[in-house]
């Protein structure tokens, strides 16, 4: 059977290829529906980072100040074996295989749509990369969160990369992975402050911690760690990223994971937490949390995807003839996935409720 993870990733790439075609259907509100997982966090508070070792592999463009300008919608899908890929949903049919091929077009896609300018756009990315290295997981990385203007920026830049954040964060079927450096007083987290307003209860947000290697000697991040410095739902995840220097130096993901590792057993305060810490545990918790989710929410999009397809029938037989068109091709690729969908839910449905108790 096919994971449920990887069928949302075909479904919401679907919603997005229709474009503009869409608009009148109830496909924007069911890319809406569609569970996923956002990072959000302060500028340089190691976002990108966390998703890198997550993804284990660097292909994301960094720098000082803001490099992440477009949401980058990640969809990662474990292979069994075989060499790992990537493909973008703006170029279709192509695979890159050369990940600093990936972090240039990222950059190059990013500025295609902003100019060159440090400006903004809301308009995604979509970006999938199929490795054997991967859980199957859906991560959306969003603009870091900021201060003040710099370098001739829009004064409004401030408010619109919080608005931006904030589209995606408050969505119900949102989670939210809230990223706060452990060299800096919890309290001026910027992540936890719009995770707090967007979700009170944290009942869909995990925190994660990075930089526990930079703290001042003589301090440690346990009370944080095992939640006593700020309660959440869940546990709190720590990771320890490649610092600067390593990434100058191209100290490999796998290296790095396998250091952040040995890191967390072998450092006293920590080796009571070690088998909850670190960016491949994160990546496990991640993917499991998803599949609930979405296995939870299966009433709720069936009955949007029933109501999909109805609508994508009329617009078919509306189209009669023309079915040869683009459109009509994309309408006619999204109706089979919706269709798919509504089989594979039946039988989670069937294996979720015994006796066929449907809702
Ligand atoms: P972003 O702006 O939130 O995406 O942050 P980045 O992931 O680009 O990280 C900003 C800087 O912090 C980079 O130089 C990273 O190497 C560094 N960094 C991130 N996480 C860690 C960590 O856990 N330990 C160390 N030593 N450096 C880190
Ligand atoms: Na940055
Ligand atoms: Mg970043």
């Amino acid at each position: 059977m096919e994971n449920l993870i990887q069928l949302v990733n075909r479904l919401q790439q679907a919603c997005t290829a229709l474009g503009d075609h869409g608009e009148e259907s109830s496909l924007p509100t069911l890319w809406d529906a569609l569970p996923s997982i956002a990072v959000v966090g302060g500028q340089s508070s190691g976002k990108s980072s966390v998703l890198e070792s997550v993804v284990g592999k660097d292909f994301l463009p960094r720098g000082s100040g803001i490099v992440t300008r477009r949401p980058l919608v990640l969809q990662l899908h474990r292979l069994d074996g075989g060499r790992e890929y990537a493909e973008f949903g703006h170029l279709p049919r192509k695979k890159f295989t050369d990940f600093a091929a990936v972090r240039k077009e990222i950059a190059d896609e990013t500025d295609r749509e902003t100019g060159q300018s440090k400006a903004i756009s809301t308009v995604p990315i979509y970006l999938s990369i199929h490795s054997p290295n991967v859980v199957n997981l859906t991560l959306i990385d969003l603009p870091g969160l900021t201060k003040v203007a710099v370098d001739g920026q829009p004064e409004s830049i401030v408010q619109d990369i919080e608005n931006m954040v904030r589209s995606f964060i408050e969505k119900p079927n949102c989670i939210i992975l809230a990223i706060s450096p452990a060299n800096q007083d919890i309290a001026t987290s910027d992540a936890i402050k719009i995770s707090r307003e967007v979700n009170p209860t944290g009942d869909r947000t995990f925190g994660v911690l990075t930089k526990i290697d930079l703290m001042d000697k003589g301090t440690d991040a346990v009370e944080m760690l095992e939640g006593r410095a700020f309660k959440l739902q869940f546990p709190w995840i720590g990771v320890v990223n490649r610092s600067q220097a390593d990434i100058n130096k191209n100290v490999d993901m796998i290296a790095a994971r396998r250091r952040e590792k040995e890191y967390f057993e072998s450092t006293p305060e920590y080796q009571h937490l070690a088998s909850r810490m670190g960016s491949e545990h994160l990546g496990k918790v991640l993917s499991k949390h998803l599949e609930a989710v979405i296995k939870s929410r299966i009433p709720g999009l069936q009955s949007l995807i029933n109501k999909t397809i109805l609508e994508l029938e009329t617009e078919l037989s509306r189209l009669g003839k023309n079915v040869a068109t683009d459109a009509g091709g994309k309408l006619y690729m999204i109706m089979e996935i919706c269709r798919t969908f509504d089989g594979i839910f039946k039988e989670h449905l069937d294996g979720v409720r015994p006796g066929g108790d449907k809702v």
